[in-house]
């Protein structure tokens, strides 16, 4: 059964148009969705978008475009909120874009925030964890993290656009990774057709 919430962090890896494109999906398809930005994420949106999320006055239109009342801001160093407790129901969390930082402190139980925290607790209640790093290329501790992730039960979904689907816009590229994230958190998804499916 679904609860209809999904926890959404972002991180300092390049890719801040994922997390844009991921976020206005995932607030159309749950109820809540809870959002954890670290404060590179901040840093790397404005490098990237001219853009960002402003954690002080958060607002969602001005960084997607539209205001989405059901995404909620949380403080990353507040322990005392939901998806900090494992007693929170939910439906899992996307880490997108995923900083190798971020992967590391995960893989190695560094609970110190509430993105590591909350995906510690995603990872001992067997809920989805979705990891979507961006680096390249990866070194042999990057590689064997992101194997401890995955042996702990975690997607490892990197930032791999296809070029398949012949994308014409960067936007369409972009989506060929959100697209797969949103189907890793089981929402039919309508920016890329399934290979060989008619519409
Ligand atoms: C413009 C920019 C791009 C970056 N791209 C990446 C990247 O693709 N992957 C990565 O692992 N780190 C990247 N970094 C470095 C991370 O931001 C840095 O390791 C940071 O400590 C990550 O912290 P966080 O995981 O708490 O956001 C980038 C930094 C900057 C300023």
């Amino acid at each position: 059964m679904t609860t209809g919430k999904l926890v959404v962090g972002v991180t300092g890896a390049s890719g801040a148009v994922y997390a844009q494109r991921f976020l206005r999906q995932a607030a159309r398809a749950f109820e809540d969705v809870y959002l954890i930005l670290s404060t590179n994420a901040i840093d790397v949106a404005m490098t990237e978008l001219g853009v960002a999320p402003n954690k002080k006055a958060f607002r969602t239109d001005e960084w997607l475009g539209e205001s989405y009342a059901n995404i909620h801001l949380l403080d990353d160093k507040d322990f005392f909120t939901p998806p900090a407790s494992g007693s929170f129901r939910h439906d899992g969390m996307v880490i997108v874009p995923c900083s190798m930082g971020t992967v590391g402190r995960i893989a190695n139980g560094v609970s110190d925030n509430l993105m590591t925290r909350c995906a510690d607790v995603c990872l001992k209640e067997k809920r989805p964890l979705v990891v979507v790093p961006r680096e390249m290329p990866w070194n042999l501790i990057m590689l064997r993290n992101l194997t401890t992730l995955a042996e702990a039960g975690a997607t490892i979904l990197p930032a791999c656009p296809a070029w398949y689907t012949k994308p014409k816009l960067l936007e369409d590229l972009a989506d060929t990774v959100v697209a797969r994230i949103l189907q890793s958190v089981g929402v039919e998804q309508k920016l890329q057709a399934q290979w060989m499916v008619e519409d």
